[in-house]
């Protein structure tokens, strides 16, 4: 191991003129750019996106464009490593927030990315993907796998804002990202899977059945999430409650590359977790506190959403009860057999 590798400018003009004539280049000056040691040197950096001045904007979206303009109204969480306007809050996390006003309708596509929504205000929307209705209240989580058809409607009174969490910048990288646009769905006369097949933890439909679907539970209502918590808080063993989304036919992650994690901070507790390979974004659901990221605090409040790059040291501490859903890359890590976690 040697850190005095060769610069550019060690190597004679006319080498390098034609070198770059060949269309090649010299590994050694760059050597540590893409091979640094020990740890990934990441281009993400924290970001911090608050409620309050995301959602004044969103509102003004709505009344700026309308959604046949723009076919999904959302504005994109940039991370700051890579400047505003940057599609992506990580390196493979795209992150936006999406507003739909009553009577509204997103019309139906299917993408290759996979994407999940966790729904930060109002009440009375819904998703339709492959025919089934899911619900959209406070909280939930609805998935929406790649090569899904999926469509939006909203029968509330007032407007629904979620947050969008995608693969879509592993997409964009692989160039495999598109999408199809379709008709509205017709949606099937019945409650949505998580009411009915899997109403409860450890019951699945009998096996004598036909096969489940690759995808057989879109939604996670937070009510449910959230009250698992509460008795994992009461009477659980770990110091610190938190929850995997899974698929529940498999127990594998509910998407191929991101997962998400519930986690209940007690209104005064402290929490110092293992530096992580995979990156990271926090949503809010309810409560206040902060975070310290390598030693920056994002104080966060209520349907705030924030940024966690690789390796980052992290502490939370919590003011109040909180809860707080992580994305995260982590499923997709350890189908590349690199996933990792080092103590602090
Ligand atoms: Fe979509």
């Amino acid at each position: 191991m040697t850190d005095s590798l060769g610069t550019m400018e060690d190597l004679p003009e006319d080498y390098r003129a034609a070198m770059q004539a060949a269309g090649v280049a010299p590994l050694w000056p760059m050597m540590r750019n893409v091979l640094p040691h020990g740890a990934p040197a990441p281009v993400t950096q924290t970001g911090h996106w608050t409620y309050a001045s995301v959602r004044p904007l969103l509102l003004q979206a709505g009344e700026l464009t309308p959604v046949e303009k723009a076919e999904r109204r959302v504005l994109v969480l940039s991370d700051p490593g890579r400047g505003t306007g940057a599609m992506q809050a990580t390196s493979t996390i795209y992150l936006g927030m999406q507003l739909l006003l009553p009577g509204e309708t997103a019309p139906a596509h299917m993408h290759t990315p996979s994407a999940a929504r966790i729904i930060v205000e109002g009440s009375g929307a819904f998703t339709v993907v492959d025919g089934e209705r899911l619900p959209m209240e406070e909280g939930d989580l609805v998935l929406t796998p790649g090569g899904e058809w999926h469509d939006h409607g909203h029968d509330g009174e007032a407007p629904v804002i979620w947050l969008d969490a995608l693969d879509l910048p592993l997409f964009v990288y692989l160039e495999g990202s598109y999408a199809v646009e379709g008709d509205l769905q017709a949606q099937r006369n019945r409650p949505d899977a998580s009411q009915v097949e899997y109403l409860s933890a450890g019951l699945a439909p009998s096996r004598s059945t036909s096969r489940p679907r690759r995808y057989p539970m879109i939604r996670y209502p937070w009510q449910r999430t959230e009250a698992a918590l509460r008795e994992m808080a009461r009477f659980g063993d770990a110091d610190l409650p938190e929850l995997d989304y899974v698929n529940p036919e498999t127990g594998a992650d509910v998407l191929p590359t991101m997962g998400f994690t519930a986690m209940m901070l007690p209104e005064g507790s402290t929490s110092a977790p293992p530096r992580r390979s995979c990156s990271s974004a926090f949503h809010v659901v309810r409560g206040r506190g902060r975070t310290r990221i390598d030693g920056k605090t994002v104080e966060w409040g209520e349907k705030d959403t924030f940024s966690v790059p690789v390796f980052a040291v992290v502490e939370h501490e919590a003011d109040t009860e909180a809860f707080l859903v992580r994305v995260h890359d982590r499923p997709l890590q350890e189908k590349l057999g690199y996933y990792e976690e080092r103590a602090r």
